[in-house]
C-alpha cells in the first residue's frame, strides 16, 4: 500500500501538534505549510529529529509553497487567527474568510483529490466557504468541531461522576459555537444513562438536572474557558487530537462514528447548511450521516444552532 499524504495548512499551534500527533501515529508522509518563512520548516525539523527517539519514520517536511502539498490525500486546515480572551468564535470571520479564501484555492489547484478537515474558526463558516471556493464534493470537505465539543463533554461528566474517561460515551451536535446541542439524553457510562447515576449520587431529580445543566453548560463555553485562561490564544492540543480521529478514520477507511460538520441535504430537517453531526468516516470522506429521531426539546435546541449558524455564514461577504 502507498504510503498517505498529510498536507497541514497552518503551522501555527494547532498544526505544530497535528504534525507531531501524524508521525508518532505513522499516519503518512506530512508537510506543513505556513506563509511565514521558516516557522514551518523550523516545525518539521524540530519533529524529524526527534524520531529515532519517537520511534517514527515518515518523511516530514515544512514549506512556504503549495506545490509541495500535491498528492494529498488529506489537508487539515488550521490557518487563521485564533480567539484572544473576550473574543467569541465569530469575530474572526472577516479575517479568516480572507485567509481561508487563499487557502481554499491553494488547496483547489495543487490537491485537487484531497479530502479536506477544516479546524479554523468560526468552523461552520470557514467549512462553507472551503467547499463553495474549491468546488470539491460535499463528502470531502468537512469540520472538526463535534469530536472535540463531545470529548470535553464527557471528559466534565467523568469528572463529576468520578469514573475513567474512557468509559464515557457522550456526544454534542450543531453548530460550534455557544448553542451547539449536548445530547443528554444519549451520554452514558458503558450505556447506563449518565441521567440515572446522577440520580442516584444526589437521590433527587431536580439536583441531578441542575448538575447536567451546568455540565452542559461549561461544554458550550469550554473553548472560551481555555482562552480565557491562555490569554495569547485557544486550545491547541484537543482541536489537533480531534482532528488525527478524524483523519486517521479517513486514512485506515475505519468508518468510525464520529460528530462532524458535514452538510446536510434534509437530514434533521436542516438543508443547505454545514452542522454538526454523527457521520461514517471512512475512505471517501463522509460515507454516511446516521439520523436519529430528535425529541423535541433537543429538535428545539438543534433548530436554535442552526439558525445561529445561518446567521453566521449568511454575514459572510
Ligand atoms: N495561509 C496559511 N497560513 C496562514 C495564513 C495563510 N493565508 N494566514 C495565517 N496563517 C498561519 C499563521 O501564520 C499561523 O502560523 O496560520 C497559523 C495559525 O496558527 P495560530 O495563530 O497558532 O492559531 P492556532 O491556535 O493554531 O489556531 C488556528 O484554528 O481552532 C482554530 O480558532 C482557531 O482559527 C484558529 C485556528
Amino acid at each position: 500500500m502507498a504510503r498517505k499524504k498529510i498536507s497541514l495548512i497552518g503551522g501555527g499551534q494547532i498544526g505544530g501538534v497535528l504534525a507531531q500527533l501524524c508521525a508518532l501515529r505513522e499516519l503518512g508522509d506530512v508537510v506543513l505549510f505556513d506563509i511565514v518563512e521558516g516557522l514551518p520548516q523550523g516545525k518539521m525539523l524540530d519533529i524529524a529529529e526527534v524520531g529515532p527517539v519517537d520511534r517514527y519514520d515518515v518523511n516530514l517536511k515544512g514549506t512556504n509553497s503549495y506545490e509541495d502539498i500535491k498528492d494529498s490525500d488529506i489537508v487539515i486546515v488550521t490557518a487563521g487567527l485564533p480567539r484572544k480572551p473576550g473574543m467569541s468564535r465569530d469575530d474572526l470571520i472577516e479575517v479568516n474568510s480572507k485567509i481561508m479564501t487563499s487557502v481554499a484555492e491553494g488547496i483547489k489547484t495543487y490537491a485537487p483529490n484531497s479530502i479536506i478537515i477544516v479546524i479554523s474558526n468560526p468552523l461552520d463558516a470557514m467549512v462553507t466557504l472551503c467547499q463553495k471556493i474549491t468546488g470539491f464534493p460535499y463528502n470531502r470537505v468537512i469540520g472538526q468541531a463535534g469530536v472535540l465539543d463531545s470529548a470535553r463533554f464527557a471528559t466534565f461528566i467523568a469528572w463529576e461522576l468520578g469514573v475513567s474517561v474512557k468509559d464515557v460515551t457522550a456526544m454534542t451536535l450543531g453548530g460550534h459555537g455557544d448553542d451547539m446541542v449536548p445530547l443528554v439524553r444519549y451520554a452514558s457510562v458503558n450505556g447506563i444513562p449518565v441521567m440515572e447515576l446522577l440520580e442516584q449520587k444526589y437521590n433527587d431529580a431536580e439536583k441531578a438536572k441542575e448538575v447536567m445543566a451546568a455540565m452542559v453548560k461549561r461544554t458550550r463555553g469550554a473553548g472560551g474557558e481555555v482562552v480565557a485562561l491562555l490569554k495569547t490564544g485557544s486550545a491547541f492540543y484537543s482541536p489537533a487530537s480531534s482532528a488525527i480521529a478524524m483523519a486517521e478514520s479517513i486514512l485506515k477507511d475505519q468508518k468510525r462514528v464520529l460528530p462532524t460538520c458535514c452538510f446536510l441535504q434534509g437530514e434533521f430537517g436542516v438543508n443547505g447548511f454545514y452542522v454538526g453531526v454523527p457521520a461514517v468516516l471512512g475512505e471517501k470522506g463522509v460515507e454516511n450521516i446516521i439520523q436519529f429521531k430528535l425529541d423535541a426539546e433537543e429538535q428545539a435546541m438543534m433548530d436554535k444552532s442552526v439558525a445561529a449558524v445561518k446567521e453566521l455564514v449568511g454575514s459572510m461577504k
